[in-house]
């Protein structure tokens, strides 16, 4: 429409009609100094070690999710970029389909609404995962399944003696009997040796168990290890695999398994309201991730190891082996606390953002330099015999890694 016709179109509207689109109108282009601090909270995610899912998109993700997105309605399925990208990723995984969700948490709980099918059940998983602590609940309140968390007995990872101790496999009317095996990998940052996860799924198997995977970094186990995707997928009916944490994509996971679990899993998609309409930009920004971020995760394995090899150095416990892009540590030999070390860190000059508990997170904006000044920090405190008091207060993060 012309800018005449439009403003003549305009013009007929009554003044109540007007005032109607004029309140509606936001223009966020004139946010300056929000923009502003934006942008040095970006430069500032190099030295952020909350988790890593602080990444920003960077232009270069952006202008290719510009410059190549697709405009179709994905709920019917009419989007070819997401169309493209689950089937790549199903293929990658050795699966049949994928499907695009918005959420880690939401494809972990559709993947067990898909498995499970009439209560009472019971799906056994690591008292440590996503699935037991952080996903408020979600499997009683999905899918009216009962969790049996196991604490690994090595302290590391389920074994299959674990497993065998604990699952329910009687039809005794008194148990919920167990349908579903749910790992994590990796599990707080751990890579879950795939022959351990072999001999559980074969158990499993014999048993009626289905196997789902909660693979959000999935990627930095085969980037780790050279395993293929398709290799460290196969003894699972569904794994979710996240474009938002490792990977640094704005949002998104996805769920991958044979053609009749996805086609079911789209359906409760749909029940839970993640169906989502013109999401090609996204899947664009996961393509792209894909393809320019994965490459990045081995330099982010070896600035995680550097960071815990120089705190234990120091004399600082590092309490679970750092194989990929988590470091859990104990300063309490060298007389310091998590809390104490994050909040001199915020109060540095050039601040560093952590939680204030036993876990740090490297990602792909983390800089040599953060890990550089983070040991700094540390060497100073213990030198110094000490805190500064000069610390202010911070947040506790939710994960720590409790047995
Ligand atoms: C292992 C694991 N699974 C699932 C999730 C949930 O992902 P989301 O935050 O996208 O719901 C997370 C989130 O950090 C995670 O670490």
């Amino acid at each position: 429409m012309s800018r005449t016709r439009a403003g003549a179109a305009l013009s007929t509207l009554s003044p109540a009609q007007q005032a109607v689109l004029e309140a509606a109108k936001l223009d966020l282009s004139n946010l300056s100094s929000e923009r502003t601090a934006q942008d040095a909270e970006r430069r500032s995610l190099a030295r952020d070690f909350c988790s890593d899912t602080v990444t920003a998109p960077p232009q270069a993700m952006l202008e290719y999710a510009f410059k190549v997105t697709s405009f179709g309605d994905d709920v019917f399925q009419r989007d070819y970029c997401t169309n493209a990208l689950e089937k790549h990723v199903a293929n990658l995984c050795g699966k049949e389909a994928g499907l695009f969700i918005s959420s880690g948490t939401m494809g972990n709980q559709i993947a067990l609404r898909c498995l499970l099918e009439q209560p009472p059940y019971s799906v056994l998983c690591d008292q440590r995962s996503h699935l037991s602590q952080y996903e408020t609940g979600g499997a009683a309140y999905n899918s009216g399944a009962t969790l049996i968390p196991v604490v690994p007995s090595d302290g590391r990872f389920l074994s299959l003696e674990d497993v065998k101790k604990h699952i329910i496999l009687t039809d005794d009317i008194h148990y919920a009997t167990t349908q579903v095996i749910a790992l994590e990998n990796t599990l707080n940052g751990s890579v879950h040796p795939q022959q351990s996860i072999l001999e559980i799924a074969s158990f499993g198997k014999q048993h009626g168990m289905k196997m789902h995977l909660d693979g959000a970094r999935l990627w930095h186990v085969a980037v780790e290890t050279g395993q293929p995707l398709s290799e460290l997928c196969s003894p699972f009916d569904t794994v979710t695999l996240c474009f938002s944490k490792g990977l640094g994509a704005p949002a998104g996971s996805i769920l991958v398994g044979t053609e009749k679990t996805i086609a079911l899993a789209r359906r409760y998609r749909k029940l839970f309201g993640g169906a989502m309409r013109q999401i090609g930009i996204l899947s664009a920004c996961a393509a792209y991730a894909l393809t320019h971020h994965l490459s990045l995760l081995p330099s982010v394995h070896s600035k995680a190891k550097r960071l815990a090899q120089g705190l234990q150095d120091m004399g600082i416990s590092i309490t679970t082996p750092v194989e990929t892009c988590m470091v859990w540590f104990d300063p309490s030999p060298v007389g310091l606390t998590t809390e104490n070390i994050a909040s001199e860190a915020a109060a540095l000059q050039e601040p560093i953002t952590m939680f204030g508990s036993n876990r740090v997170v490297v990602h792909i904006q983390t800089s040599d330099e953060a890990i550089d000044d983070l040991l700094r920090l540390v060497r100073s405190l213990i030198q110094n015999g000490g805190p500064t008091g000069r610390g202010t207060t911070v947040l506790r993060g939710v994960y720590s890694a409790r047995l």
